[in-house]
């Protein structure tokens, strides 16, 4: 007898993520972001990280990530992952599903600050510190100073350009997106975006693109390419390495900000005629407690 049940297939999905999920998404992040110029610039790296040569700064690479995640945690983020249910975890006693894209969003005025001393340090600064072996002043000046302050300002700067009384702090930010390298360029990147989009779709999107190419795809979905960044002028090069003379050229980010609806309520009515060309994104509805799936 031929058994006629449809197959139950089982795609790729979006979900919330819990703590339980922290070695996972931390799988992915190092695999996204083994040579992204902001994460080599942080970290001081001479060289690009190669973690079958290198697994000592593969390891230290995988602890600031870690920290970056449950500080994101710490500070109420909406951290969503997508997960191949086909697909096992390389973690042992991890569940079968297999977490292969996730986003940090931190929602309006909730930041990760400079002066949250406790919540820095529960989140695992303290063996950050030790491992990278940089003086903490470096990586404070790097991290706080040479890249979160010089972004927010120039971001705080594009706000005010647009006329709005709104403050860059009322914005959701994207703290962090990857996708494993495997499953890159499957859409699973647009998923966790619309996701967010339909969850608070009044609110107002901020992020920094951290090369050209993710530039281009969150233009794609919605983001605006308001400013260019420059930082790390006379220490590093393009990629984030270690350099000096005229290879020590810095780092090249982009802010970015999506406008929400809400944004039009405190814009003047002299800058409302810049936005007739937002670009307006697929929408996508997720009812609560369900996901929508991506094709693979
Ligand atoms: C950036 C990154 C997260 C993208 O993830 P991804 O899952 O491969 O992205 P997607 O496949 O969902 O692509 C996103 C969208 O951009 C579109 N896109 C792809 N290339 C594009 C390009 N060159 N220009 C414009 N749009 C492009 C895709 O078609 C897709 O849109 P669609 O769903 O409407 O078809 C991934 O490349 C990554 O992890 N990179 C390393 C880490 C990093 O740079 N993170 C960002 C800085 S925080």
């Amino acid at each position: 007898m031929v058994d006629e049940t449809p197959p139950v297939i089982e795609t790729p999905y979006v979900r919330i993520a819990t703590l339980e999920d922290v070695e996972g998404i931390v799988d992915v992040m190092c695999q996204a972001f083994k040579h992204d110029p902001v994460l080599n610039y942080l970290s001081n790296a001479p060289k690009l990280l190669d973690e079958t040569s290198d697994p000592k700064h593969h390891n230290h690479r995988r602890i600031f990530l870690r920290f970056l995640l449950k500080a994101s945690f710490l500070v109420d983020g909406r951290i969503t992952v997508v997960v191949d249910p086909n697909a096992s975890s390389a973690n042992e006693g991890a569940p079968r599903e297999r977490i292969v894209a996730a986003a940090y969003w931190l929602p309006p005025n909730k930041r990760l600050a400079v002066w949250m001393i406790p919540t820095i340090v529960r989140a695992g600064a303290l063996a950050v510190v030790k491992v990278w072996g940089l003086k903490p002043k470096l990586l404070f000046q790097r991290m706080i100073f040479d890249y979160q302050e010089t972004s927010h300002g120039q971001l705080h700067h594009a706000f005010k350009r647009k006329g709005t009384k709104k403050s860059i702090d009322d914005t959701w930010y994207l703290q962090m997106v990857g996708t494993d390298p495997e499953y890159q360029g499957r859409g699973l990147m647009s998923l966790l975006f619309r996701e967010a989009y339909t969850h608070d779709p009044k609110s107002t999107y901020t992020l920094e693109a951290t090369t050209s190419k993710s530039r281009d795809q969150y233009a794609h979905l919605g983001f605006e390419d308001c400013i260019s960044i420059n930082f790390g002028r006379g220490k590093a090069d393009a990629q984030g390495l270690t350099a000096k003379g005229e290879k020590a050229v810095g780092l090249e980010i982009y802010g970015m900000i999506k406008v929400g609806t809400y944004f039009f309520f405190t814009i003047s009515s002299s800058h409302r005629h810049h936005y007739n060309s937002i670009v307006v994104t697929r929408s996508t509805t997720i009812a609560p407690g369900k996901h929508r799936s991506a094709s693979l």
